[in-house]
């Protein structure tokens, strides 16, 4: 089956959509703004026309993950029109706009007005404004604001992974979800491989036992460099760091919170949501070494030791000319599973070594998948909620980096209640001085 088949399998008829815009129109208060859907586009903001087919998207954040993410939300569902974009920098609200208008399928519902294109540092608000659905794929240190804002105004969301920078974001969040959760508002996260054919059966059978208790994992994410914006001369720090975001701990929480936290994720997945009660972790910065590349390590290990005696490992390194790995390696009483995200494999072996499951169904697009969820989600008016374990998923990343800058073991309560905060005193374009690269044993613990 084509791509595009599936797509049209799994999207909204139209037909249903008007169905379910009926019903939602019934019950507004309990599902939020896109129950029953957007109003016009010429309509003030927040005012809902009911019978009205169309709901409208904006996106906030408009990068690659951004643009993924507003196409997959116009693919979800015929009455989807993004009609509002906004970013720091307005010439990547110009590119993702030009690129998702290339797309024969969706290009008739790309429809921002200039007037609804918005730059800056609050063009976030703005975007609230105009639509129904948020999609929130900035750079990870804006979530918290970002998902905060968005709730209040009660509009749907779906969240990119990481969701905070460090643990004042990480309760921000939780008190956002909890909100979300009071307002009936459907909150839908980017931890994309919880929404994976494959993992999600996996990951369900081994909750169902069968690989036994989990006892132990390690996990992987092993990788080479990422790209660098070379300095244009009439860039202030501030632009500087916001186009390099991935090497300042400020905006991205490093790389164990910003791409590894995909594979901390699976294993708080595995032990079922649960999180550690304490990360003792190691890393530092040996080969990506030149300023250019901020103040970033290049490489983690932690063990998460969870209440139950389980115990987890997780590597990740971003280093050229290295091993590279994605994989999940679990251990049971009765048997072990091996996940391979890029291979993509999945299987189940006995302690003799011999496979004794694996799955071969049909892998639909889990990026897709995300924004099918999230629209059925809408329509039905269920609320679904993923507020309390990405957030607790990102904790956990955060708690290793913590445990690698002080080289102390942290505990789940001292993470938690850290006072790290690592906003900067105002959000201009000017100077910023570039933070100094960690040093266990002398940063502290705050
Ligand atoms: N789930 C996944 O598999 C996956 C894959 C890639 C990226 N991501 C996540 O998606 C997010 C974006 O990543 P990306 O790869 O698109 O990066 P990107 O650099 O391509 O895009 C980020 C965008 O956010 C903008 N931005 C920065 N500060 C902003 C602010 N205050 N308000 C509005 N916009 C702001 C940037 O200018 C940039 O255009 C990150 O959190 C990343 O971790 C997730």
């Amino acid at each position: 089956m084509s791509r595009l088949s599936r797509l049209r399998r799994r999207a909204v008829s139209r037909r249903q959509f008007v169905a379910g815009s009926a019903a939602a129109a019934a019950s507004s208060a309990l599902v939020g703004c896109a129950a029953p859907p957007a109003a016009p586009m010429s309509a003030p903001a927040g005012a809902h026309a009911r019978g009205e087919e169309r709901i409208r998207v904006g996106l906030i954040g408009c990068g690659g993950r951004g643009t993924g993410a507003a196409s997959q939300a116009l693919h979800a569902d015929p009455a989807t029109v993004l009609v509002a974009a906004g970013d720091v920098f307005m010439d990547r609200v110009e590119s993702s706009l030009k690129h998702l208008s290339e797309d024969e399928e969706i290009k008739g519902r790309v429809q921002v007005a200039p007037e609804m294109r918005f730059s800056g540092f609050d063009a976030y608000k703005k975007v609230i404004e105009q639509c129904d659905v948020v999609l929130l794929a900035a750079t990870p240190h804006f979530r918290p604001d970002h998902l905060r804002a968005a709730v209040e105004a009660g509009k749907h969301i779906f969240c990119e992974k990481p969701v905070a920078v460090d643990a004042t974001g990480i309760r921000s969040v939780l008190a956002s979800a909890e909100m979300a959760r009071q307002k009936g508002l459907s909150l839908v996260c980017g931890f994309c491989w919880r929404y994976a054919d494959a993992d999600k059966e996996t990951y369900a059978r081994i909750h169902d036992g069968a690989i036994g208790q989990v006892v132990n994992m390690n996990t992987y994410y092993l990788t080479g460099n990422l790209g660098l914006k070379p300095r244009k001369p009439e860039w202030s720090d501030m632009e500087y760091q916001l186009r390099n975001w991935y090497y300042y701990t400020w905006l991205s929480g490093d790389h164990i919170v910003e791409q590894a936290v995909h594979s901390i994720d699976k294993i708080s997945w595995a032990m079922q949501n649960a999180v550690p009660t304490r990360a003792i972790a190691i890393g530092g910065r040996q080969v990506r070494t030149d300023p250019a590349y901020g103040h970033v390590f290049d490489h983690f290990g932690v063990v998460y030791e969870f209440k139950n005696g389980a115990r987890a490992t997780h590597m990740c390194r971003q280093t050229e000319g290295c091993y590279s790995d994605n994989t999940d390696y679990i251990l049971g009483t009765k048997g072990s599973a091996a996940i391979n995200s890029w291979g993509p494999d999945e299987v189940f072996r006995d302690h003799s070594g011999k496979a004794y499951w694996k799955w071969d169904g049909e892998r639909h697009d889990m990026y897709q998948n995300e924004h099918d969820f999230l629209f059925r989600s809408i329509r039905a008016r269920d609320g679904h909620n993923d507020g309390v374990w990405m957030a607790n998923s990102c904790m956990m990343a955060i708690m290793g980096r913590m445990s690698a800058y002080t080289g102390q073991a942290v505990t789940w309560e001292q993470a938690l209640s850290s006072k790290e905060d690592l906003r900067p005193a105002k959000y201009e374009f000017g100077p910023l001085p570039t933070p100094p690269v960690a040093v266990p044993g002398r940063v502290k613990l705050t």
